[in-house]
């Protein structure tokens, strides 16, 4: 329950400020007591009039401010909160942090705080690419800093890519977790992300078009609401989560070595691209050209990891979900998949070449349970995993 927290939030500047009177208005409903703190770049997106009437109280500006020093000191009012959330924690913000600059009230209250922070960043796509920003996050990330975001997306100055702001209902959700309040607090969540690839020789192998970034996504969503994720990843193209356990791995075979040794988990979510065959004909030495002809590979079945996990007599997670990539009769595959497995859930999608969906930002998904199938529509990866990990916290109760 939030109700009755306390939460300064630090507004600095950046297009994506204007979320952030949505975010004052959603902690206000949930009784959430909002401390607002500008800094004076954005001052130049939202008005202190608007943010201090929708926050209900008095908003702080300047370090230099005497009256409200005389009220409430900085130090103070960086400790009377329960928790300090940055949003939008623009790219200088964020470097101010990392070098522990105070040299305006928000980052003055950001190395005076004694509370946790948790930041949300927004920038241009490069900006948050840059080496400068990742190490100040990594620094920030080492120094305890929680963050939630940055999603990707149509940006505001035109670009596309990872930058834009999380939505308010995802930072209201980090905010939980971050006070462990989070629907998913104490749950242990395994994720099977990414492609495998299976060796031919020691340079060859076989792999697939998987990036993994639907299983990094459902990692921080899940991670948003407070549960502790173990990520079992194949050699994937995508960014690993923000606070997962991780444990990296190539072929199948070691992905169900590494699942069997994260178990017991209370849901285990299986969204690696597996290969279903491995080369029984691998050679320790790279095969040449100039041998008797074409090479002839010969293949053995990899074992299934979900319906392993699925079909455990004892020690099987509440919640088994499966995905199943098709790309034809979507809805029957997966049906049947679900029963043939023995999962709880599957999350379908269509992954023909024409959707752009396998290796891109979006998901166009069909979950299945014993209910039925019920069709989600086309949306970002990292919304889809927003709701289906509401969903798993519904269903883990
Ligand atoms: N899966 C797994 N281990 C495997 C193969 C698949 O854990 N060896 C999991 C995937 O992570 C996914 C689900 O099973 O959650 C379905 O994967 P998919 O490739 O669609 O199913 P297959 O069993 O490989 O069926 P097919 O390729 O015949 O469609």
């Amino acid at each position: 329950m939030l109700a009755g927290k306390h939460v300064l939030l630090i507004i600095s500047g950046g297009i994506a400020a204007f979320k952030s009177l949505d975010l004052i208005r959603r902690l206000r409903e949930r009784d959430v007591q909002v401390t607002p703190v500008l800094t004076r770049a954005a001052e130049q997106f939202v008005t202190p009039l608007s943010v201090s009437a929708l926050a209900g109280t008095k908003v702080y500006r300047d370090l230099f401010d005497l009256t409200d020093e005389a009220e409430m000191g900085h130090i103070e009012l960086s400790r009377a909160a329960d928790l300090v959330v940055v949003a939008p924690a623009s790219a200088d913000l964020m470097a101010k942090m990392a070098a522990g600059l105070a040299n305006d009230l928000a980052s003055t209250l950001l190395l005076a705080t004694d509370k946790r922070v948790l930041i949300a960043p927004a920038m241009n796509v490069r900006m948050w690419d840059h080496p400068a920003t990742q190490r100040n996050l990594a620094t920030l990330q080492a120094d305890g800093v929680l963050s939630v975001g940055p999603n990707s997306g149509d940006m505001a100055c035109g670009e596309y890519g990872p930058g834009r702001m999380s939505e308010p209902l995802e930072i209201v959700d980090g905010i939980a977790a971050a006070l462990g309040e989070g629907s998913l607090q104490g749950k242990r969540i395994l994720i099977t992300s990414g492609p495998t690839h299976e060796p031919i020789d020691p340079v060859r192998y076989i792999a697939n078009r998987s990036s993994g970034a639907q299983g990094t996504a459902l990692a921080n969503a899940l991670a948003d609401l407070g549960a502790e994720v173990h990520f079992v990843t194949g050699p994937a193209s995508a960014a690993m989560p923000r606070a997962a356990q991780i444990t990296r791995v190539e072929t199948a075979r070691a992905m169900k070595d590494a699942v069997m040794a994260a178990l017991p988990a209370d849901a285990a979510i299986f969204a690696a691209a597996v290969a279903d065959w491995h080369v029984t004909s691998a050679s320790d030495s790279k095969i040449k050209k100039e041998g008797d002809g074409l090479p002839i590979l010969s293949f053995a079945e990899n074992p299934d990891i979900l319906a392993g996990v699925a079909q455990l007599k004892t020690g099987r997670p509440k919640l088994v979900i499966g995905f199943a990539a098709e790309t034809d009769d979507v809805i029957a595959h997966a049906t049947a998949k679900r029963l043939r497995k023995g999962c709880d859930w599957i999350v379908a999608n269509d992954v023909s070449p024409e959707t752009g969906i396998m290796g891109g930002t979006e998901n166009d998904v069909t979950l299945i349970t014993q209910d039925g199938a019920e069709d989600w529509p086309r949306m970002p990866k990292s919304d889809v995993s927003r709701q289906l990990a509401a969903r798993i916290a519904e269903a883990l109760g």
